[in-house]
């Protein structure tokens, strides 16, 4: 048999003790709504009876909180370590609990490393299904930290229908693939709009360009998700749309995502190429 990829060629990747999988939500830039859908996404697998951890991962703009409407700052234990707030159903630990306020965060690369290595080593989880992690947009340092710091089974690239952002999901796809971690797939956000005047969609950002991309790439779509004034309400107060259940509104197609997320996540774990991991 020809020899593998070099193995010392790629950092040593551990599992987050008591975290079965680990989502990474991605997007190659920002505002597509990448913290929506991981809220979102978190909240509906918690609904869905999984446990679940949120791990706000945008050091620069630490928008998780607001969003899940939680500003309790976190206790650290003797050890030091950190036990993560419970916000609506969900464990959460974020940048913005521990520098609340305005104050901009203007840390570079080694600090950058040092915080997110702290986040994913010293957080208590707890048993978890999942952490779902958003990521700051694009692939840099935090990104590559990540990556080459934990066992990540999976990640998901959030895009718009537009070009502009459609040209950087791409990159985020490429920058998975080299690193050896499983896209498992792309959602198309702002997909449509239905006109609140006669019903009839409006395509404001395009529509279908997303899962084009996906197909071109040969990664999964994991769903379309309309533009919803209800979805950025939920989010900036606090309530998101999928806490109020799948049935609640505008919840639909951010469950669905929610379920094809862990369709995707069995589907590796059957085909043995996740790092998924057993706690026992
Ligand atoms: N499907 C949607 N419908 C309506 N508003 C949305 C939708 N997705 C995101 N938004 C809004 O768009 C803005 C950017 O979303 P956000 O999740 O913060 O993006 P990112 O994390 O990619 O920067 C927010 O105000 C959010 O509420
Ligand atoms: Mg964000």
């Amino acid at each position: 048999m020809p020899p593998g990829p070099a193995p010392q060629q790629m950092p040593q990747r551990h599992p987050i003790p008591g975290v079965k999988n680990l989502i990474a939500v991605a997007s190659g830039k920002g505002g597509v709504g990448k913290t929506t859908v991981a809220v979102n996404l978190s909240l509906a697998l918690a609904k869905l009876g999984h446990k679940v951890g949120l791990l706000d991962a945008d050091v620069y703009g630490p928008n998780v909180p607001i969003m899940l409407g939680s500003t309790q700052e976190p206790v650290a234990t003797a050890d030091q370590h950190i036990i993560p707030v419970q916000a609506q159903g969900v464990k959460m630990i974020s940048m913005g609990l521990l520098n609340p306020g305005d104050k901009p965060v203007i840390w570079r690369g080694p600090m950058l490393h040092s915080i997110i290595t702290q986040f994913l080593r010293s957080v208590e989880w707890g048993e978890l299904d999942y952490l779902v992690i958003d990521l700051p947009p694009g692939t840099g340092d935090v990104q590559l930290t990540l990556i080459q710091t934990v066992a990540v089974t999976g990640a998901v690239v959030v895009t718009t229908p537009s070009t502009v952002a459609l040209a950087d999901v791409r990159k985020a796809i490429e920058m998975f693939r080299q690193v050896h971690v499983d896209v498992l797939g792309v959602v198309e956000n702002m997909s449509t709009f239905a006109c609140p005047h006669c019903g009839k969609p409006v395509d404001i950002f395009g529509h279908g360009e997303g899962t084009k991309t996906a197909i071109a790439y040969g990664v999964p779509v994991l769903g379309e998700i309309e533009i919803d004034p209800r979805i950025r309400i939920g989010g900036d107060s606090g309530k998101p749309v999928a806490a109020a259940g799948e049935a609640g509104p505008a919840a639909q197609s951010l469950y669905k995502v929610a379920r094809a997320v862990t369709a995707r996540v069995e589907e590796l774990k059957a085909a043995g190429s996740s790092p998924t991991f057993q706690i026992d």
